[in-house]
Order: C-alpha cells, then structure tokens, then sequence
C-alpha cells in the first residue's frame, strides 16, 4: 500500500495540523510504503516572505521527525527537490474544469485575505492533486479541511484514466475518527487555522507548558457544566474533548465518562496537562534534530532521491498517454 500527505511550512503548526497531520502520518508510516512532502510549492501561493520559507522548510522537516517519522522506513522530501511535481500539474491542469477550482472552499476563504489573489492560489488543487497521483498512491491521512481538495483529486485521477487509460490509483482519504476539524480556542465555530485567527486560539506545537495551560483555561467554553461531546450546541467543550483525546488516545466517551460530573474548571486543567505532557518529549527531540541542519539536509536529499525515483515511472506514463513525443 502507498501512502502519501503533504504540509506546508507556513506559519508555526498547531495542535490542529498534529491531530489530522503528523500524529496520523506517524500512524499510517507503519501500513505500506509512505511518502511525505513538505509542500513548499504551495506555501507561494500566498504572499510570503522569501527569506523565511528556507527556515520554515527546515522546521517543518525537524517536526515530522519529532513527531514520529522514521526516515529508514518512510521518504521525507521537499516537494521542490523533486520536479516531477510542477510538471504533472500542468498536466493535471488540462482536466480539471476551471469552474471546480473557482468552488473550492479554502481559494474562496484564504483569497479575501489576498490584496494580490495569485492565480496559483487558484490552482493550488491541482498542483495537490499531482503530488498525490505520482506515487499511485492509495491513502491521504488529511484533516477534514482537505477533504474538497482530495474529492478533487479523486475526479481528476477519474478523468484521466477514462480520457487515456489507466494511468492512476485512485486515492481515498484517511480522516481521523476525533479531532478530524480541530476548532479555534476563542471562536470554536471556526477551525484552528495558521493563516486566521488570533494567537489566543491555537496551541503552536512549539507553545511552552505555561501558553498551553493559559490558552486551554481560557478557551472559549459554552453556558453548563456538563462535559458532553455535542458539536452543535457546545462546540467549545466538544473541541476540548477532542483535544483531549487527541493528547490521551481516548475515545470521545471515555473522556465523556472520566470527566462526567467534574465541570469544566477540572476539565480544563486536565485538557491542558494533557497537551503538556503529549508536547513535552516532542519539543525535545524537535529541538535537538533542528539544531542540527547538516543532518536534516541529508535526510531531505536521501528522500528527494527516493521520491524522484518513485515518481518518475508515473510522470513518464502520462506524457506517454497524453501523446507526447517522447524522446
Ligand atoms: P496544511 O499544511 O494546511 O495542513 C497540514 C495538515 O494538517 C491538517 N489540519 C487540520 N486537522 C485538523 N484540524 C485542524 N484545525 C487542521 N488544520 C490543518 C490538514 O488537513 C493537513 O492534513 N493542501 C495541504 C497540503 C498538501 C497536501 C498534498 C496534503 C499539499 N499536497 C497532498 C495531502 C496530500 C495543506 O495546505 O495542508
């Protein structure tokens, strides 16, 4: 089985790109062949400051380490190592239906933020569908926030193969069964995002033990006591029990049975010695990996390798169906 996600290195990540990110990378490394990009193509398709994106590429790398990737086991890479990854989206670019790309949700939301709305922002799906359709690969581990971009994805693969031959797998997503749309702290009804909100609501990856407890104990909560997972009517609580079992691998009603009764000034401290303790030892082995960027540089090129190797067999098979003159 091939498995393959992608992240960006913008912002700092939080706790939302842990829980339908790096924690479900970390998980799916162990079911079959997987491939993780950082995905430093798409970062520019918002404005962006160039002198950063070198740093943040490095701190994305040192985290999905930290968090679990073992590089003998799973090809980590730059997603503009490896070239294969401009190219299919042209490609791609050709059967996809503009009107699809003008009705994804996240151009919509993240352009109004744009004074300039690139038209790469506008097809960032498709250069996404790419990375994903090179490795035939057969599960995405994403959060629910990905889910439009993968169905995307998912119709292209369909497109081609039916215009000219079976060429792609047709992958299907992974989401996690909690925490799959972790929300903002301060506006539950949005969710935690690196390019919205304030620095109030979201817990950086990178937060030291004190910002976590602070922000935790000061979510947003709902009126009531009752520590009761109902995303409808309580999503402030119901987004801590998710963080909740993001941090201690319960189930929702586990969390539900532990606290019940408690209120939600116990409940809150839990949630954030939680955090704490699940952070801890992953800032630990992040700082120790960061400090060393000779290493991670080699670890980047042994993946670009891999991953130039494992992508080239389907990029040449679609200039061939496509009817290309190959040389
Ligand atoms: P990105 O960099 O925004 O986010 C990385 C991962 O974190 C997940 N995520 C969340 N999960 C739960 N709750 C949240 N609040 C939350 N916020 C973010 C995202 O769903 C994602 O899984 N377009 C992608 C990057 C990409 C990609 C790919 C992913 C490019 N090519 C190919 C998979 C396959 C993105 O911007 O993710």
């Amino acid at each position: 089985m091939r498995i393959f996600s992608g992240i960006q290195p913008t912002g700092d990540p939080h706790i939302g790109n842990y829980s339908g990110g790096f924690r479900q990378y970390a998980r799916t490394q162990e079911q079959g062949e997987a491939f993780f990009c950082i995905v430093d193509l798409h970062a520019i398709t918002v404005d962006y400051d160039p002198s950063e994106l070198r740093e943040n590429t490095l701190d994305i790398a040192a985290m999905l380490f930290a968090t679990g990737l073992d590089p003998e086991r799973s090809t980590v890479f730059v997603q503009s190592h490896v070239a294969a990854h401009a190219e299919a989206a042209w490609l791609l670019g050709a059967m996809t239906p503009y009107g699809q790309l003008g009705r994804m949700t996240q151009f919509k939301e993240k352009g109004a933020l744009q004074t300039l709305v690139s038209s790469a922002l506008f097809t960032y799906p498709v250069l996404m569908a790419g990375d994903i359709l090179l490795y035939q690969t057969d599960i995405v581990p994403i959060g629910d926030d990905q889910r439009q971009h993968l169905e995307l994805c998912r119709d292209i693969a369909t497109r081609f193969n039916a215009r000219f031959g079976e060429t792609f797998t047709v992958p299907e997503g992974v989401y996690p069964e909690a925490g799959a749309r972790i929300m903002d702290l301060q506006e539950p009804t949005k969710k935690m995002s690196k390019s919205f909100g304030t620095e109030q609501g979201k817990v950086l990856m990178l937060d030291d033990p004190d910002a976590i407890r602070r922000k935790i104990k000061r979510a947003v909560a709902d009126s009531g006591r009752d520590v009761r997972h109902d995303p409808e009517s309580k999503p402030g609580i119901s987004n801590l029990i998710e963080l909740m079992t993001v941090a201690t691998d319960d189930t929702i009603e586990q969390v539900e049975a532990r606290f019940d009764g408690h209120g939600y000034g116990t409940f809150k401290e839990a949630v954030g010695e939680s955090l704490v303790e699940l952070l801890a030892p992953i800032q630990a082995r992040y700082r120790k990996l960061r400090s060393d960027p000779a290493e991670l540089a080699r670890l980047l090129a042994l993946g670009a390798e891999k991953a130039r190797e494992s992508s080239a067999p389907t990029l040449s098979a679609m200039y061939e169906r496509m009817g290309f003159a190959t040389l």
